[in-house]
């Protein structure tokens, strides 16, 4: 039977709803999904319910904009296979080193081995860039740079690569409280916001070098003990183009929203630093693009393209999934030029949000087949 209006435009769906105090930053950010910071992702238990509800065991899961590969880590949990897409190189990156099969006696070696050869003053600095002079002070610049000359020798040198970044955005000469876009060098003290007292721009990266790559180990070996045999793929490249695959259980995704968020700039320390691929172009939704009407029609023409391309992917009768906050109303042209029917929508109230970006604010899972 064809839903009703009021089912299409439903009510609050309370358990998909969680405050601050349900889901703690702790729990949102358990094992993997914290191996190095990400604006702009949905939260596991998100996922993780919708994988419960729609998706039936064994199954396979496809995201063509998998970020930093929430839907991928949360379809190993579930026992679940799962293909995910980004165009942003550091993106797949950091979705490899998350998804990964290891052997943690070979990782933990690797990681302790080069730590300690680090820090006894192993490594080499080359010449830096003109950003790395720039962004880090004199001492975090020798320190990067050593850390990353020894990189190359390991098996795991994925690994560590995340570990090299996750600390160069840590040492940036930035205000405590504006890590995610900073716009230039804040080279003196200042007036921090976060910690309400006078601080000062960081001058050396080894620390960070040491916590995180202890941290990014602890998270690897608990997150071992929580997935499941399961594969998750990642392709790097525009969904708009790339070759999918076929007979998918489900899609979910979250698409970018435009004029929002750059996905390569809010990582340029790592193109940097580790020589990535910069396909920034491509992005589909830049903030950098705007939001003027041009820059919304080719936001809605790539959309449409890109989840009509999946549902292609899909078995027969399977859903499409779509996390979406579309406060301009571009959604249901998108749905119906990529030949979609919306089924219905789960209504979520997120308000758990702490610090600058602290807000509340209504986000819809758009539950769609193909029309
Ligand atoms: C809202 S984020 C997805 C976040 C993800 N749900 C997570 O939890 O990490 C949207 C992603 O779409 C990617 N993207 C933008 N344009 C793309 C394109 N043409 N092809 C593939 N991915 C693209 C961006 O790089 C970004 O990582």
């Amino acid at each position: 039977m064809a839903p009703t209006q009021e089912a299409i435009y439903a009510e609050l769906d309370a358990d998909l709803s969680w405050s601050e105090s349900d889901l703690p930053e702790r729990v949102r950010t358990k094992h993997v999904h914290r191996l190095h910071p990400y604006l702009g992702k949905f939260i596991p238990q998100l996922v993780e319910e919708l994988l419960h509800r729609h998706v039936t065991a064994g199954g396979r899961v496809l995201d063509p904009f998998a970020g930093s590969g929430t839907t991928l880590v949360q379809s190993l949990e579930s026992g679940l296979d799962s293909t995910g897409v980004d165009i942003a190189s550091f993106n797949c990156l950091l979705m490899k080193v998350k998804t990964r099969h290891y052997n943690l006696f070979r990782l933990e070696h690797d990681v302790r081995d080069a730590l300690a050869r680090f820090e006894r003053g192993d490594g080499k600095a080359t010449r830096p860039t003109g950003f790395v002079r720039d962004w880090y002070a004199p001492a975090a610049v020798a320190e990067l740079l050593a850390f990353r000359s020894l990189i190359g020798d390991y098996e795991h040198a994925d690994v560590l690569r995340i570990v090299l970044a996750r600390a160069a955005r840590s040492a940036r000469r930035t205000t405590h409280f504006d890590l995610d876009f900073p716009k230039a060098p804040q080279l003196e003290p200042y007036w921090c916001y976060k910690h309400r007292r006078e601080c000062k721009p960081v001058e050396h990266a080894s620390h960070f070098v040491r916590r995180y790559a202890l941290d990014t180990l602890a998270r690897l070996k608990e997150f071992a003990r929580v997935r499941s045999k399961h594969d998750a793929a990642v392709l790097h490249g525009d969904a708009r183009e790339l070759e999918l695959g076929a007979r998918f259980d489900a899609v979910i995704t979250s698409p970018p929203y435009p004029g929002l968020i750059d996905y390569h700039e809010q990582h340029r320390y790592a193109y940097e630093l580790l020589g990535l691929d910069d396909r920034r172009e491509r992005e589909l939704g830049a903030a950098a693009g705007g939001t003027a009407k041009p820059a919304l029609a080719s936001y809605t023409d790539g959309i449409a393209l890109v989840l009509e391309r999946s549902a292609a992917a899909l078995r027969p009768g399977a859903p499409l999934l779509v996390v979406v906050n579309d406060r301009r109303e571009l959604y249901p042209e998108i749905l119906e030029r990529a030949g979609l029917r919306l089924d219905g929508r789960h209504r979520r109230h997120v308000n758990r949000r702490t610090g600058r970006r602290a807000g509340e604010y209504f986000e819809d899972v758009l539950v769609a087949h193909r029309a």
